[in-house]
């Protein structure tokens, strides 16, 4: 498969914290890449900096030919990049579509006239916006939810929330990070089921941090895994179980814990 996303010596400073360093990694179109380390390990920071939340010390972003390393985040989201948040990032006091309705706006640009005029393209393109949110809530099995206020909603289901509004801007490539963190094991294996349709049914590539090690060895095609900010080993899961290293950063996190 062809390569989509090449990082090249991606580094971010925070003060004398090197959070991420000299880091290689590339992603494959149509892939199901695993980006584990211990916890501080640079992971998030990795998706601020693709997401353009961070901008990056040093080092190349390349997708699709063009280096998107330090672009404002709203450029990076148009071009086909998506993501979901560690922590669920879903506005409290709205409802489910209300949260979504943003990220189709972010994409459909209107002009101020159409939009205070309710022109006619404006109306159609409202009714469009309103089915392709019904799309996407169908395929994330959260349909019934779409009028209730977020906050009411059990974590699983707010999860899967995150996930549709991501979808919305149609990504060719979306990050997931710790899609199933807090979530039982039901509820994790439903967001494996959605990963897997995106990945198989709408040929979207993803990124997956996870700790849920069950998850990452059983869906990634491919696992980076990170230390310190760096990638200490690459290749397909049963390579990373027995890799000593990785054993090793493992177990000397579990004993410091
Ligand atoms: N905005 C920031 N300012 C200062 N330090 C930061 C910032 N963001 C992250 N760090 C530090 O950078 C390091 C990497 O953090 P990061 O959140 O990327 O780790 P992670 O691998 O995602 O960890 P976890 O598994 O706990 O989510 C940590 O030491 C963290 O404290
Ligand atoms: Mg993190």
């Amino acid at each position: 498969m062809p390569v989509l996303m090449q990082i090249n010596e991606l580094t971010k400073h925070f003060g004398g914290l090197k959070a991420v360093s000299s880091l290689d990694f590339e992603l494959h179109q149509g892939e199901l890449l695993g980006l584990i380390g211990p916890n501080g390990a640079g992971k998030t920071t990795v998706f601020n900096l693709i997401t353009g939340l961070l901008k990056p010390n040093a080092g190349r972003i390349l997708f699709r030919e063009k280096n998107i390393a330090g672009w404002a985040p709203h450029r990076i989201s148009a071009s086909g990049i998506a993501r979901t948040f560690q922590n669920i990032r879903l506005m409290s006091g709205m409802t489910v579509r209300e949260n979504i309705r943003p990220a189709f706006h972010q994409k459909i640009k209107y002009s101020l006239l159409s939009s205070i005029m309710k022109t006619p393209s404006f109306i159609h393109t409202e009714i469009e916006m309103d089915r392709r949110i019904n799309d996407v809530l169908s395929m994330l099995q959260v349909s019934e939810f779409a009028d209730q206020y977020v906050e009411d909603l059990p974590y699983g289901i707010q999860r899967r929330i995150e996930i549709a509004r991501a979808l919305c801007l149609e990504p060719m490539v979306l990050l997931l990070d710790e899609p199933t963190a807090g979530l039982n094991q039901k509820e994790a294996e439903q967001i494996v089921e959605v990963i897997n349709h995106l990945l198989h049914e709408k040929s979207i590539s993803v990124v997956v941090i996870e700790h849920n090690m069950r998850v990452i060895m059983s869906i990634c095609s491919r696992i980076v895994v990170i230390n310190q900010g760096q990638v200490i080993a690459t290749g397909m899961p049963e390579e990373i179980q027995k890799n000593k290293e990785v054993i090793r950063v493992y177990l000397g996190e579990k004993r410091s814990t």
